[in-house]
């Protein structure tokens, strides 16, 4: 298969890398030479280090890179049977992209976009033939996560669907579909882990160190909500909060918080400018040690995680199997929120919330109706 990647910033590299391993002739076009270039070394010293490591053979590394190029002209990639988009997340310029790439492309083309947060619909609507579009979402970085996005629009054909469903399995990838909705599964589903997280600290019932701790001892999560933060980047964690937030017309359960916006206005953007939440010019705060305490923060973010997990699949945004997958393999949670879910017991996850609810009176603790109906009639997910 010949696969056409227009960006060779971080995520087109990432992607143009999987194609190549998985076999496809790949051409990766950027307008910026310097780009390219960086590119291409970048693939150098990463498959280096991967010969070096025996993850893979000195033959392997030659043949990704004899299947890759690096083409500086649009019309280079006359020949694609698939092009996947990875530019800079910008409607119009994404658009215009789209409509000039159908002059150059066969009519069979397979056009898809990786972004984070624009509707599919909107980038199809660009196309004459917009039932070739496609949403191909990739997690960073693309070559070590296993999940892939793919999100039909509303033009989507079942055709171009189905054709992007069995290629990216073909390159060893799991894949969730999702519906063409604000974050698709992941950034939606995950925005509890962040928001009630700083809502706790908010509250004053813990301090920064105290929740990332509890997540991490009795969830497993790998990093705590407040590292994590730091970790992504208060400019980009913000602004998918935002974004998912104003995309769902201001539903208060997706509301940001004030105090990652002024981490934002303040240039603490995390760890790459050595303040976030915190400061790692110091030595790191040590939690408070109060298994109680730690357990009710875990249980608070996790339930209000099954609930956005159960909700999303109350409105069909994908299957329970995508959902799950999509965390764990997106994410790196340490199991499925639905299975999860099924463990707790239905009728604990409900209890939690209503009993949040009582104590709130606010929308964003309203139990998903799913889980007050499985309740009842004593389902499990799974
Ligand atoms: P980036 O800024 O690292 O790379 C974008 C590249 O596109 C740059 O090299 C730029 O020169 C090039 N470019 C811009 N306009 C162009 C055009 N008209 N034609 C050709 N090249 C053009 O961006 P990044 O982070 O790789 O993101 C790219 C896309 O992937 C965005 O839509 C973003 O939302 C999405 N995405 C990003 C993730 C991330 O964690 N960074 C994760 C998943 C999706």
């Amino acid at each position: 298969m010949k696969v056409a990647v227009i960006g060779s910033g971080t995520m087109g590299s990432g992607i143009a890398q999987v194609a190549a391993t998985a076999g496809c002739a790949v051409k990766l076009f950027d307008l910026n030479q310097e780009a390219l270039t960086k590119s291409q070394n970048a693939l150098e010293v990463t498959l280096s280090k991967l010969v070096e490591k025996e993850k893979i053979s000195a033959q392997d590394k030659a043949g990704i890179q004899n299947r890759m190029l690096y083409v500086s002209s649009l019309a280079d990639l006359s020949d694609a049977d698939l092009v996947i988009e990875a530019i800079v997340e910008n409607l119009e310029v994404k658009r215009k992209l789209f409509s000039e790439l159908e002059n150059i492309v066969s009519e069979q083309t397979i056009l898809a976009s990786n972004t984070s947060s624009l509707s599919i619909a909107s980038i199809a609507a660009s196309c004459q033939k917009s039932e070739r579009v496609v949403g191909i979402h990739f997690f960073n970085p693309a070559p070590l996560m296993q999940l892939v996005e793919v999100i039909p629009a509303v033009q989507t054909s079942e055709a171009t669907l189905q054709k992007a469903i069995e290629t990216i399995t073909s390159w060893k990838k799991v894949v969730a579909v999702a519906k063409d909705t604000p974050g698709f599964i992941v950034n939606r589903v995950a925005r509890p882990f962040y928001s009630e997280a700083i809502r706790i600290y908010e509250e004053g019932v813990a301090d920064f160190a105290t929740i990332d701790a509890a997540l991490k001892t009795h969830g497993n999560f790998r990093m705590g909500p407040f590292e994590l933060m730091d970790f992504i980047g208060h400019d980009v964690n913000y602004i998918v909060t935002e974004t998912v937030f104003t995309s769902f017309y201001y539903d208060p359960r997706y509301k940001p918080s004030f105090s990652q916006k002024r981490l934002l206005e303040a240039g603490f953007l995390g760890r790459k400018s050595g303040r976030g939440f915190y400061d790692y010019s110091q030595e790191m705060p040590q939690p408070t040690t109060n298994d109680a305490l730690a357990q009710n923060i875990f249980e608070r973010v996790l339930v209000m995680l099954i609930n956005e997990a159960a909700d999303a699949l109350f409105l069909n945004i994908a299957s329970a199997k995508d959902i799950d997958n999509a965390m764990t393999k997106g994410v790196n949670y340490p199991k499925g929120l639905l299975a999860w879910a099924d463990e707790k017991g239905i009728n604990w996850c409900v209890e939690k919330l209503d009993a949040l609810y009582n104590e709130y009176h606010e929308d964003r603790y309203r139990c998903s109706p799913i889980l007050r109906r499985m309740n009842r009639e004593n389902q499990t997910f799974y």
